[in-house]
């Protein structure tokens, strides 16, 4: 069903190996029907870096029709933080790349249901949003966001273009890292921006992954962790060149990017200081990823140790957050029901199912509220901030809160 596992960089076609695998993986957003019997979807999780292009990889990927589809379950608009950080996203755009907003064109690829575009919406800027899921174009649409159901590439650049004419900004959030073939996207991008154009983007950083072992950054849809490193090469394949970068807090840890066509805008001074910070730490070595792969089973065995003592003495667990990264720690480190009695989730369609391949209930937050466990695993970690000022007041200060991060601080 899925792709068959690559033996060669996406990128650059070099030959590579496996850093290391995480084992069978379910899609990391096919929530289930509760059932007796369960009929899914496996794939091997496994990485690989590349060491010419420095892309740290999925070895397999599932077809990106079983990930994006007409049910895909993540509306972006769900979190208020991510709305207001999409606004300042746009905010930044607007004021550092779009001279003459009146008369510039604003795509973004993965446009989910228009979170980030309606900005550009409200201020009557021409903008398109394209993406493969026609669910979420559907309410991008409501919202009065222009979209298309589409993946982005060389070819579907030649029809936007057709359309619409070139582009002035190209941007994306937490897409560019779920497409396989960075190569037909850089074209597609060079295709369609005019000459001062600029395509930018933003994903879950790899120094971050790296440092927080956050490894849960890594599931089906995240075909790629980027670093200033290996985007620059990949998109210098193509006539682009890195002349920002700007480090989020989003997602755990998220850089934006900052390509425009070669020679044709001022390269600020911190794309200089990122790449040296990260040849001083190693990105470009085999030999880092080696010592990740031994911090993440480090990360699995505290884990596994913290809810085996606590289930040992009595208490209950309950989880935070059903979120697609969960799915990783929970079949990695090999934790169900057995364990966990059930996960909160203030998302409708994920209520009253249960979770890809390790079948735990997710239930709503309102269950949640009245059956506060002796225990919380955090999943949603990376809103963390969000969710400790919701609950600090509402949930006693004897419950437990942990994650699977080794040094992660809980301020409570
Ligand atoms: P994300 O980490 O991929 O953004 O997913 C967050 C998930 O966590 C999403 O399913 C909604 C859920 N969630 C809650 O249930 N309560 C919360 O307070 C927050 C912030 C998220
Ligand atoms: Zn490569």
């Amino acid at each position: 069903m899925g792709e068959a596992r690559v033996n060669e960089c996406r990128c650059c076609k070099t030959a590579i190996e496996e850093s290391m695998t995480f084992g069978q993986m379910p899609i990391a957003n096919a929530f289930l029907p509760k059932s007796d019997s369960y009929n899914e979807y496996f794939f091997e999780m496994a990485t690989a870096f590349c060491s010419n292009c420095f892309a740290y990889q999925l070895l397999e990927q599932p077809d990106a029709e079983m990930m994006f589809h007409e049910n895909y379950a993540f509306y972006s608009r769900q979190s208020k933080f991510m709305q207001i950080h999409f606004k300042s996203y746009a905010d930044w755009v607007l004021e550092n790349y779009l001279d003459n907003p009146d008369n510039s064109f604003v795509v973004e690829i993965g446009s989910n249901d228009g979170i980030m575009l309606e900005n550009f919406a409200k201020q009557r800027i021409k903008h398109l949003g394209v993406d493969p899921s026609s669910n979420v174009v559907d309410e991008a649409i409501k919202h009065g966001v222009q979209s298309i159901v589409s993946f982005f590439g060389l070819d579907s650049s030649k029809d936007i273009k057709g359309e619409y004419g070139l582009a002035d900004a190209i941007i994306s959030a937490n897409v560019m890292c779920h497409l396989p073939d960075l190569n037909d996207i850089a074209k597609g991008a060079h295709n369609l921006l005019n000459e001062k154009g600029v395509l930018i983007f933003e994903d879950p950083y790899l120094g971050s992954m790296l440092e927080k072992v956050s490894y849960d950054q890594i599931y089906d849809e995240h075909v790629y962790i980027f670093s200033a490193l290996s985007t620059s090469k990949i998109f210098g394949k193509h006539g682009f060149e890195l002349i920002n970068l700007a480090p989020q807090e989003t997602h755990g840890g998220s850089m934006r990017y900052v390509f425009a066509k070669k020679g044709q805008r001022a390269i600020q001074p911190i794309v200089q200081e990122i790449l040296g910070d990260e040849l001083a730490k190693g990105f470009d070595s085999a030999e880092t990823y080696k010592q990740f792969k031994e911090n993440c089973e480090n990360s699995k065995s505290r884990l596994v140790t913290i809810l085996n003592n606590a289930k040992k003495a009595g208490k209950t667990i309950a989880g935070y957050g059903a979120t697609s990264k969960s799915t990783t720690i929970l079949n990695y480190c090999g934790i169900g029901p057995e364990l966990i009695d059930f996960i909160s989730d203030t998302t409708p369609i994920k209520q009253n199912k249960v979770t890809p391949g390790m079948h735990i209930p997710v239930e709503s937050y309102e269950f949640f509220k009245e059956n506060i466990p002796d225990m919380i695993i955090l999943f949603a970690w990376n809103h963390a901030n969000e969710i400790i000022e919701k609950e600090k007041d509402a949930i006693d200060k004897s419950v437990e809160w942990v994650t699977h991060l080794p040094n992660f601080q809980l301020k409570i």
